[in-house]
């Protein structure tokens, strides 16, 4: 089938790579030029795992195009699947001002049937919005043409967004037309063959599924960091809190990691946004705000706690902390809300000096933070550590895991180890003769 995808970041070129794998011609959209240009020079513009391989085998083939030209682009598609930026306005709302654009231009070119697919995570109600969009364009140039809208939220991680797209849980779509549903069954026809993972619902319930399914995920991780709070508190080890709780089905080990707060372009965006929408309609969203409200303060738990210890030990001013990952999470270059720029501002704020090491995110971190006097860019995280008052583990890349801490211990100033994402045993790390502080257990070091 003819696809065109609308918007050629982290969602759309994956979805339009795992398009053309699955037999699919595809072009990708955008009015980035630069974008564009690399892409078609094969040239990745993000770190996805397994994305430059599939770009480059099905652009080889033939399957798989990059265009800035909107009239063609839709011209040529039978689908068009919206996959823009939704960021949140400054009322937390989402702003949908980049999808109306789309459905305009979509309005203006379209000259015959066609499937319109909002992939991007938007106000429910958008997809009808694009119709009243698209229809209002029709009109201006006085034609009729019959076209669909249909809800298709994405639902891949960055970090495994080509697997999850290739083998996703489930494909959830929210349509309207019987024409549509068979059209959408088709293209999605290659990612279930093994297994019917199709869940066909109206367009609203689609849009909603989407936010609920970030809400549920959110809510999991701020009720753990609340929980870890706690424990520390008390003197009880999360660690074993999480073994004790994720052992029960009903709740299940994922998304109960405690850490330094949620981030990446998700979740912050899509809970302020459904916190905005319950309000709209006149609900108070009591918990949801609280999931939010407790992100934020965890985002800044690990440099309070840095701070504290060495406002008690010679205070933070030229202190330097090695910081050993930036992304939001590991095997991403994504550093959109990412804990570690909370973090770094917090400690720069203070005078503290940073040595900062991430293994694929060091040229996003440069663009927002640029030269600052306090910081140090690093090769690894060896370089970090040297000189080091401490390290703090932000990100839980696989390279992190398993270091010989020997030589790291001779080359820092003080063996003192901050780790935000419970990475290290406290008691193995104390052998190696480290200050250990993790999240949500006791030390004695504070
Ligand atoms: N990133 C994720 O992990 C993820 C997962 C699920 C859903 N989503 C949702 O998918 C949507 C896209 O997210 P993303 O992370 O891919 O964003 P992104 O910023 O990586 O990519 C968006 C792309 O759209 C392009 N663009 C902007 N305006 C355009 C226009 N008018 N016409 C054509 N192209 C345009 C931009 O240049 C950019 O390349 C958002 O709604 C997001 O919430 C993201």
């Amino acid at each position: 089938m003819d696809i065109t995808i609308i918007g050629t970041g982290y969602v759309g070129l994956v979805t339009g790579a795992c398009f053309a794998e699955m037999g699919h011609i595809v072009t990708c959209l955008d009015i980035d030029e630069d974008k564009i240009k690399m892409l078609n020079a094969s040239h990745i513009p993000i770190y996805e795992p397994g994305l430059e391989e599939l770009v480059k085998k099905n652009k080889k083939g033939k399957r798989l195009f990059f265009t800035t030209d909107y009239e063609k682009a839709i011209k040529s598609a039978l689908v068009c699947f919206v996959c823009v930026p939704t960021p949140s306005n400054e009322d937390g709302s989402c702003n949908t001002s980049y999808i109306e654009q789309t459905a305009k231009f979509i309005g203006q070119y379209i000259d015959d049937y066609k499937v319109v697919v909002t992939k991007s995570t938007t106000e429910v109600g958008t997809s009808f919005q694009i119709k009243k969009i698209i229809l209002k364009e029709l009109e201006n140039r006085d034609v009729k043409i019959d076209f669909d809208v249909v809800s298709n939220p994405e639902f891949l991680k960055e970090g495994s967004a080509v697997s999850d797209c290739l083998k996703p849980d489930r494909i959830v779509i929210g349509t309207e037309a019987e024409k549509s549903t068979e059209i959408m069954k088709e293209i999605y026809h290659g990612f279930t063959f093994k297994q019917d993972r199709l869940i066909v619902m109206d367009i609203l319930s689609s849009e909603m599924t989407k936010y609920a399914a970030n809400a549920m995920l959110a809510t999991r991780i701020s009720f753990m960091n609340e929980i870890a709070n706690i424990c520390k508190k008390v003197g009880a080890n999360v660690n074993n809190i999480r073994k004790g709780i994720g052992s029960d089905t009903r709740i299940g080990y994922s998304f109960l990691y405690p850490g330094i707060g949620y981030g990446g372009s998700c979740f912050p965006k899509d809970i302020k946004a459904l916190c905005h929408l319950a309000k709209k309609v006149g609900l108070k969203p009591t918990l949801l705000e609280k999931v939010d409200e407790i992100n934020v303060e965890q985002k800044k738990l690990l440099a309070k706690s840095i701070i504290n210890f060495f406002t008690k030990n010679g205070g933070i001013k030229n202190k330097t902390i090695a910081v050993w990952g930036l992304s939001f999470k590991p095997d991403t270059d994504d550093m959109r809300g990412a804990p570690s720029i909370t973090f770094i501002n917090q400690l720069l704020d203070k005078g503290a000096k940073l040595r900062l090491f991430d293994p694929i995110a060091m040229h996003n971190a440069k663009k927002l933070f640029q030269e600052h006097k306090n910081i140090i860019w690093c090769r690894d995280e060896q370089h970090a550590a040297e000189g080091s008052d401490a390290i703090a583990l932000l990100t839980e890349w696989k390279q992190f895991r398993f270091l010989n801490f020997t030589p790291i211990k001779k080359m820092m100033k003080t063996p003192l180890l901050f780790d935000g994402r419970n990475q290290y045993h406290p008691q193995d790390m104390q052998k190696k003769g480290f200050k250990y502080i993790g999240i949500g257990m006791p030390n004695k070091f504070e």
